[in-house]
């Protein structure tokens, strides 16, 4: 979909953060611009996945005719599913050889109902279940896809949507909904642990709102001086120790923490949780591995 399709996606949760009171201290009329403009600026350069067509791969049916299995560009741009071109050459990158064993999806953030869509083709076996805080039911029905609507962040809702599938546990959890990051931790601390097959993907959208000065728990990120060049300033954000050959060791390095960010960077922590020592009670990580790209975080569970 194209940036300006992006910015209107992300009006409601601009609205949903700014409660009436707050109108005042962020200025609601204006902001639904300025976060577009934001969305815009990451996504420079990035070509929508209407340009990008991959060619669909022939299936070989029992009867030996085929079939074209339409590719997941091609199935983002037949239903309109809000997701850039590099989101899904990493999608295809990751699920092309599996798409047919896939049995449970839950997207939270489902808007127009086309990436609900979208999943529902590109997964031929799997339901798919959508939440989202508004009323997407018109748009997000058809087979194989079941509407919720509530809070990404709601225990008792999510419960209830894991307690109607088999075991409870679904193969791939997307979240793509407020991209703030309390709610998205709170989502993963409610669904990871129990509700995510072992071996099964975890997948966060659009983390970098954390960077965004106009995003309500985004900030433009304090520009920092290299940690060497800071040695010899008292008031540094480093703390440093002796070290024989650079005289001070620097043992912080100064990182981005808001929002989404800081919720990712708890994640990196997980991911080598086995070298917390002070952890009680000791564990390895739970996570065979994380890849972190420009907008898309992956977790794939242990
Ligand atoms: C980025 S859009 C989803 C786009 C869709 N996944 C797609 O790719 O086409 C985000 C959606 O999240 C919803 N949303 C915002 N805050 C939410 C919350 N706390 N819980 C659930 N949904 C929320 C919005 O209503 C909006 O429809």
């Amino acid at each position: 979909m194209t940036n300006d399709n992006r910015m209107y996606k992300a009006l409601p949760v601009a609205k949903l953060a700014i409660s009436a009171h707050s109108v005042d201290q962020y200025g609601v009329g204006t902001k639904r611009l300025r976060i577009g403009r934001s969305i815009s600026r990451l996504r420079t350069g990035q070509r929508s996945h209407n340009k990008v067509r991959s060619k669909g791969i022939r299936r070989q049916k029992a009867g030996g005719a085929s079939q074209m299995e339409l590719s997941i560009q091609e199935l983002a741009a037949k239903h309109s599913a809000s997701k850039d071109a590099n989101y899904l050459s990493f999608y295809a990158s990751q699920f092309d050889g599996i798409r047919h064993q896939i049995k449970n999806v839950i997207e939270l953030g489902v808007q127009g109902g086309g990436s609900v869509k979208m999943w529902r083709d590109y997964f031929p076996r799997a339901q798919i279940f959508g939440v989202d805080i508004d009323d997407c039911s018109a748009a997000a029905q058809g087979e194989r896809i079941r509407f919720f609507q509530g809070r990404q962040e709601d225990g008792e809702l999510l419960k209830m949507i894991t307690d109607q599938i088999e075991g409870g546990q679904f193969d791939i959890i997307i979240d793509d909904a407020a991209h703030f990051g309390l709610y998205s931790k709170l989502t993963y601390e409610h669904l990871f642990d129990g509700h995510l097959k072992p071996g099964g993907t975890y997948i966060i959208e659009d983390w970098g709102t954390g960077y965004w000065d106009d995003w309500p728990d985004g900030s433009r990120p304090d520009p920092v001086s290299h940690e060497m060049e800071n040695r010899d300033v008292k008031d540094t954000k480093f703390i440093y120790r002796e070290d024989e050959a650079t005289g001070l060791l620097p043992r912080t390095f100064h990182s981005h923490q808001c929002g989404m960010v800081g919720f990712v960077k708890q994640l990196v922590d997980e991911s080598h949780h086995g070298a917390i020592k002070t952890a009680i009670p000791r564990r390895t990580s739970k996570f065979q591995y994380m890849i972190v790209t420009e907008g898309v975080v992956l977790i794939k569970k242990k």
